[in-house]
């Protein structure tokens, strides 16, 4: 059997605003997300007799230590497959962990990706997809399409992003994980309105003026739990050409907005730390576009 590969792609808020709370505690957003070239890998060696999850590239080490029930991958296999059969997973972690950028989300999306190619069987219907999808975590709905889109409710709402320019990122994260929970607490009351978007943004200069009339609202909170957070974004706007610096999700990855290649390409290389993280480069390319077959390709 051919090994199945999926990319789970760095997902990036590029604006969040936080427009309400839901009884249950989780809140209402509106964001625009798009997808960097930035990724993890997840391989299958095909079905095997029991599900099994090994752990390797950069942070790979980092996911070792946790309970690996609570993997997201791990319960993305077990809300699709049978406990007594499932592939052999590989998972080639490259992206930093719990750092605002959808690593986790990316993987589970990945993971119900990888398995739907591998047992076509077992497509619950995109309904029942979607809903599975939601229930691993807010973020593995997009994760799942991976394509820009606004997202709305507690992430689970998408909706067609605006076109796009030609647009490319840095991505830089200091080295501490953040929580989600944390950030979520330490935000200080009220709301901001949802955003006006236009259909289109013909270049990336006139996208990045739009968006800095927007914010991130988790920005605040987490920089007063990780100040190296404004470092980084101050490193970042620093850089020649870029056009915008925000932090993405609940942080820590930040990321600068370029209109050129070799100007992120530049900044990525000038931003370099020791214990920093740091990716430059363009979107995702077409990862999840409706015309393109399952995203699963042969290594
Ligand atoms: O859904 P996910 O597991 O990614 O969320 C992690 C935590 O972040 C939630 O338990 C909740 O505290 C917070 N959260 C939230 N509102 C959201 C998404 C996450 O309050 N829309």
């Amino acid at each position: 059997m051919t090994p199945l590969s999926e990319r789970a792609h760095a997902k990036i808020n590029l604006y969040l605003h936080v427009v309400g709370k839901r009884a249950d505690g989780y809140h209402l957003l509106d964001s625009l997300a798009v997808f960097a070239g930035a990724h993890d890998r997840l391989e299958a060696a095909g079905p095997g007799p029991a599900p099994s999850l090994s752990l390797e590239g950069r942070f790979g080490a980092a996911l070792l230590g946790e309970d690996p029930s609570g993997n997201l991958v791990t319960r993305a296999v077990r809300a699709l497959l049978d406990q007594e059969d499932g592939p052999a997973l590989r998972l080639i972690k490259s992206l930093p962990i719990a750092s605002g950028i959808g690593g986790g989300s990316a993987d589970a999306a990945a993971a119900l990706r990888l398995l739907l190619a591998l047992r076509p069987d077992r497509d619950p219907g995109r309904d029942r997809l979607h809903a599975i999808a939601t229930g691993l975590g807010a973020d593995v709905p997009v994760c799942l399409e991976q394509k820009p889109a606004r997202m709305r409710g507690v992430g689970e709402i998408l909706d067609p992003a605006p076109v796009l320019p030609p647009v490319f990122m840095v991505l830089v994260n200091c080295g501490r994980a953040v929580s989600t929970p944390a950030v979520f607490r330490a935000r200080a009351a009220g709301f901001t309105p949802e955003a006006v978007l236009p259909p289109r943004w013909l270049d990336a200069r006139a996208m990045a003026a739009d968006l800095a009339a927007l914010r991130n609202d988790l920005e605040e909170p987490a920089i007063a739990l990780c100040p190296e957070i404004r470092v980084v974004l101050d490193a970042i706007a620093a850089e020649p050409g870029c056009l915008l610096a925000r932090m993405s999700g609940s942080g820590a990855t930040c990321f600068g907005l370029f209109a050129t290649l070799a100007e992120a390409e530049r900044a990525a290389g000038a931003l370099s730390r020791p214990g920093w993280w740091v990716w430059g480069g363009p979107l995702a390319p077409g990862a999840g576009d409706p015309q393109m077959p399952v995203a699963a390709t042969a290594l």
